[in-house]
């Protein structure tokens, strides 16, 4: 497996007044080139401590990591070059339009002249902002602000995209416009890593997750797997609806193997098992001649593992 970022031990402590914190504090982390990572966590979690020591925007003072390939302390330029950063509360100058504002990014990032126009247009055109491109940036809306620190972060046409919550402040219109951004750039090949304190903003589109307090990684993994092992330890949800009388068949329900529970409401069973048990109810329903109209799995959301993890935390979930 090839790896856009990978991440030893690594720490971050800032002194300040006499104290320490430990904003980043020995974290392990691997995020797969070709992903989508969402990086979630509170505010003050160390999401973007995190995401300036990858970007060589602040020294760690503890363990490694490598973003590309490059070892992120030793060649912090050559990834500044080949990752597109959104950082938090990007700068524009407000009294430049849109085209002049990335064109100044670009002069920064010493991208060739004769390439810019070209490049400028596309950033733009990516982010749906071709039509506004002379707009001053004072005159845009929070929402095309977002939208502009993206469509710089692109100009380069990185291999890796790392966005320090690309949707905060975002009306949901907005957020949803971001997201099917991010599953564009990510179909074009782009490795993704977004942060955010808001799940449901960007959790529908990541492949993975890790949730971030304190410094430290509370939980990681694929959403697929981590929903699975939800399901394994709350039990696999199975509704069943059929037509007819049911009596001995709700009843002969129970004895499969691996059910927990069954409980009837009306025409509609609904089975809480060990495993998935849909092809044993299958053969079940012949055997008794029902006739099942629905039999679906209910699949838990990455809602339902985020309250499951904060209740267990004894943490708030907003
Ligand atoms: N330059 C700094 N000096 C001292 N402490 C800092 C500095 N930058 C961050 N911190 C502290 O490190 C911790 C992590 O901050 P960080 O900004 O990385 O969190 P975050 O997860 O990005 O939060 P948010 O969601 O609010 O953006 C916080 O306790 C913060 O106060
Ligand atoms: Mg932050």
């Amino acid at each position: 497996m090839e790896y856009a970022i990978e991440v030893f031990n690594l720490t971050k402590v800032y002194r300040s007044e006499g104290k320490e914190i430990r904003a980043v504090d020995n974290l392990n982390l691997k995020v797969e080139k070709g992903s989508i990572f969402g990086l979630l966590g509170p505010n003050g979690a160390g999401k973007t401590t995190l995401i300036m020591m990858l970007t060589g925007l602040t020294l760690p003072t503890g363990g490694s990591g490598k973003v590309l390939g490059h070892d992120i302390v030793k060649e912090s330029l050559q990834i500044r070059r080949k990752v597109g950063l959104l950082p938090e509360g990007f700068g524009f100058y407000d009294h430049l339009t849109a085209e002049e504002n990335l064109n100044y990014v670009a002069a920064l990032n010493d991208i060739p002249k004769d390439e810019r126009k070209k490049r400028i247009e596309d950033a733009l055109a990516s982010v749906g902002l071709l039509d506004v491109r002379d707009r001053k940036f004072g005159g845009y809306s929070r929402g095309m602000r977002q939208k502009l620190g993206i469509a710089q972060a692109l100009l380069k046409n990185p291999e890796l995209l790392i966005f320090d919550e690309p949707t905060a402040g975002i009306d949901p219109e907005g957020a949803r416009a971001i997201r099917e951004l991010v599953l564009k750039l990510n179909r074009e090949g782009k490795t993704i890593m977004l942060s955010t304190h808001l799940l449901f903003e960007v959790g529908p589109v990541c492949d993975s997750i890790a949730i971030m307090n304190f410094g430290r990684l509370m939980l990681q993994g694929k959403v697929r797997e981590l929903l699975e092992k939800l399901m394994a330890e709350e039990g696999y949800k199975i509704k069943i609806e059929f037509s007819g009388e049911v009596g001995a068949f709700a009843e002969a329900l129970s004895s499969i193997s691996g059910v927990k529970s069954v409980r009837l409401e009306g025409k509609t069973a609904h089975v809480v098992a060990e495993k998935d048990v849909r092809a044993e109810i299958g053969k079940l329903s012949t055997k008794y001649s029902i006739q099942i109209l629905t039999l679906e799995l209910q699949q838990p959301s990455l809602e339902d593992l985020f309250i499951k993890y904060y209740r267990r935390e004894g943490l708030s979930y907003a």
